[in-house]
């Protein structure tokens, strides 16, 4: 379908927030889905890019934080207001959560935070208590993309060295569930102290996505099952699992 973009906004020196109108991905989008964009009228890029969605208004607009990191998000910075962009979605599964989930951390790794940002609106919204555990602190300048940031504790971990202590000293004192999104190694962290603290905990993941919709089986991710350990594709069973689902370092 298309999507209006309505505002470009830079955050930092490499990271841009993107506003589009487009009610139908904007009444039905959830925290932990995605859209697959589609980055020029011509062929190269060929692939749509997954990007998640980093807020919804529930009516007319969504928007996508994004980073710039190669051919595709760089074209996507030569958009302007009134480009009609192909996205298909949402897509994806998305994170959940239920009434019991009262104390929620929410674990960022750069540019992971796009998800979660959405997430923390969410669960705002429904009265929960939100800490963003932040790393690394160098990438702080985009918190700046937050517009709820005054009403969120925000804890940094300076770097992956320094985020055990931190996880640490976060879990310890008894935390509902945790939400995570981030590179993969920050992630394996991140699921290793929230099993050893008996934390319910969501990762969401990344894989490289050609068609985006369960088609052409380029992002499995091996996960444990009770059988023994299995594939999923990211694109349809995720981007979101189980922590402990998920088998790190295993591409199939
Ligand atoms: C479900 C999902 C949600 C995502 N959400 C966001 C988001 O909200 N904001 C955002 O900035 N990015 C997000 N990404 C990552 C984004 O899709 C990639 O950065 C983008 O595809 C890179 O495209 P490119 O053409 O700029 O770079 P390319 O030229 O394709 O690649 C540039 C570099 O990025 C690496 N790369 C490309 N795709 C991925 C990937 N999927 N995972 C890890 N490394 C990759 C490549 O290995 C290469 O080093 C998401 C990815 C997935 C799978
Ligand atoms: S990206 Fe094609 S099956 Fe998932």
């Amino acid at each position: 379908m298309l999507a209006v973009l309505t505002e470009i906004r830079p955050v930092t020196r490499r990271d841009t927030l993107y506003t589009f109108e487009c009610p139908d991905i904007a009444r039905t989008a959830r925290p932990g889905q995605f859209v697959e964009v589609r980055l020029t009228d011509g062929c190269e890029p060929f692939l749509r890019r997954p990007i998640s969605i980093f807020d919804a208004d529930g009516a007319r607009t969504f928007s996508l934080l994004v980073r710039t990191a190669g051919r595709g998000t760089a074209a996507m910075t030569g958009w302007s207001a009134g480009t009609e962009v192909d996205v298909l979605g949402p897509l994806g599964n998305g994170f959940s959560w239920g009434p019991e989930d009262r104390d929620c951390v929410l674990a960022a790794g750069g540019i992971g935070l796009a998800p979660l940002a959405f997430l923390a609106k969410r669960l705002l919204d429904e009265g929960k208590q939100v800490r963003l555990l932040f790393s690394p602190e160098r990438d702080a300048e985009l918190l700046q993309a937050l517009p709820f940031r005054e009403r969120i504790g925000i804890v940094f971990s300076e770097n992956r060295g320094a985020l055990p202590a931190v996880l640490t000293s976060i879990l310890r004192h008894g935390v509902d569930a945790v939400f995570s999104c981030g590179p993969e190694g920050f992630l394996e962290t991140v699921a290793a102290y929230a099993a050893e603290y008996h934390t319910p905990c969501q990762l969401s993941v990344e894989r490289r996505m050609a068609c985006g919709i369960g088609i052409c089986l380029g992002c499995a991710i091996a996960v444990r099952t009770e059988q023994g350990v299995t594939y999923r594709k990211v694109c349809g069973d995720g981007p979101v699992f189980r922590a402990e689902e998920v088998v790190f370092g295993e591409e199939p």
